[in-house]
């Protein structure tokens, strides 16, 4: 595996320049200490501590039970693993809709108690004038349009945007707000590719990172746990691309300790502790 360590730390202003430049931004999900070193340590520009861990850590069927608790224990791990990359912590469902004091409030807790760098924000345009807010104190955002998972029941199901005029105008008109209002980047989740490339045509400064949207996007992120394999069998997005199948390694490894447990094979002399050690 090569170490990338002794690359400069990538700041919101780094992620800004590679769009500028057309360098394209590597972005996965991370939601503990370990799989954050070793994304870390491989060279991801990006670690979003996403609220996916609601379904891929924490076994709900949807983003919308984790609390704002969970998530920041979450995003506290992943900065203790964390040397290089930018940590976005992803403000989970009712953290921020409420009023703009309770999302500037929660928005500070990931940066004090968490320790990232930047928070992701669902919705578009009419989530404006609250992400105008938290960037003014100083919390840098990370905008998410598209299908956005914590308004799942309102869509009813995994819809891809941005196939009618009136979709793609709602999507143009808010990439463009949340750029306006200082978004250095966005998510694009599940938009139809031409509509998220003429979206990431139209944004001058504000990275778009996408999933589900296509090769026309500024950058690509991927659920940690999709790529490993690690997720419920029979999910497999036309997105998706697997790059491991980890389920039977850990399975065998499983099967072995406790066959060696049963049979007697496991402690062996040299894994016990006598009076010579
Ligand atoms: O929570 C998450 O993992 C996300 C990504 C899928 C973009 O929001």
């Amino acid at each position: 595996m090569t170490y990338l360590n002794d690359r400069k730390k990538i700041t919101v202003q780094t992620i800004i320049r590679k769009k500028a430049k057309g360098e394209p931004i590597a972005v996965l999900t991370a939601y503990d200490f370990f799989i954050a070193r070793l994304l870390d340590r491989a060279g991801i520009d990006v670690i979003l501590v996403g609220d996916s861990a609601s379904n891929v850590v924490h076994g709900h069927d949807s983003t919308l039970p984790i609390s704002m608790d969970v998530m920041v224990a979450h995003t506290a791990a992943v900065a203790r693993g964390t040397e290089k990359a930018l940590i976005v912590a992803d403000m989970p469902f009712l953290s921020f809709q409420p009023s703009i004091e309770t999302a500037v409030l929660n928005a500070g807790r990931f940066l004090k108690e968490g320790l990232a760098h930047a928070v992701k924000i669902e919705g578009g345009i009419e989530m404006a004038a609250t992400i105008k807010r938290v960037i003014e104190c100083g919390i840098p955002v990370m905008g998410h349009i598209g299908l956005t998972p914590q308004s799942i029941h309102r869509f009813g199901g995994p819809k891809v945007q941005g196939r009618r005029e009136k979709s793609r105008a709602y999507l143009m008109e808010s990439a463009l707000a949340l750029e306006e209002v200082g978004c250095f980047s966005m998510v694009l989740e599940l938009i139809e590719t031409k509509a998220a490339g003429e979206i990431t045509s139209a944004l001058k400064t504000a990275a778009t990172i996408g999933i589900g949207a296509g090769r026309n996007c500024d950058g690509q992120v991927l659920v940690i746990n999709d790529i490993l394999g690690l997720r419920e069998e029979g999910f497999k997005p036309k997105f998706l691309r697997q790059y491991a199948d980890l389920p039977p390694v850990i399975s065998t490894a499983i099967g072995e300790f406790i066959s060696d447990v049963r049979s007697g094979a496991y402690p062996g002399d040299d894994e016990s502790y006598s009076n010579n050690d």
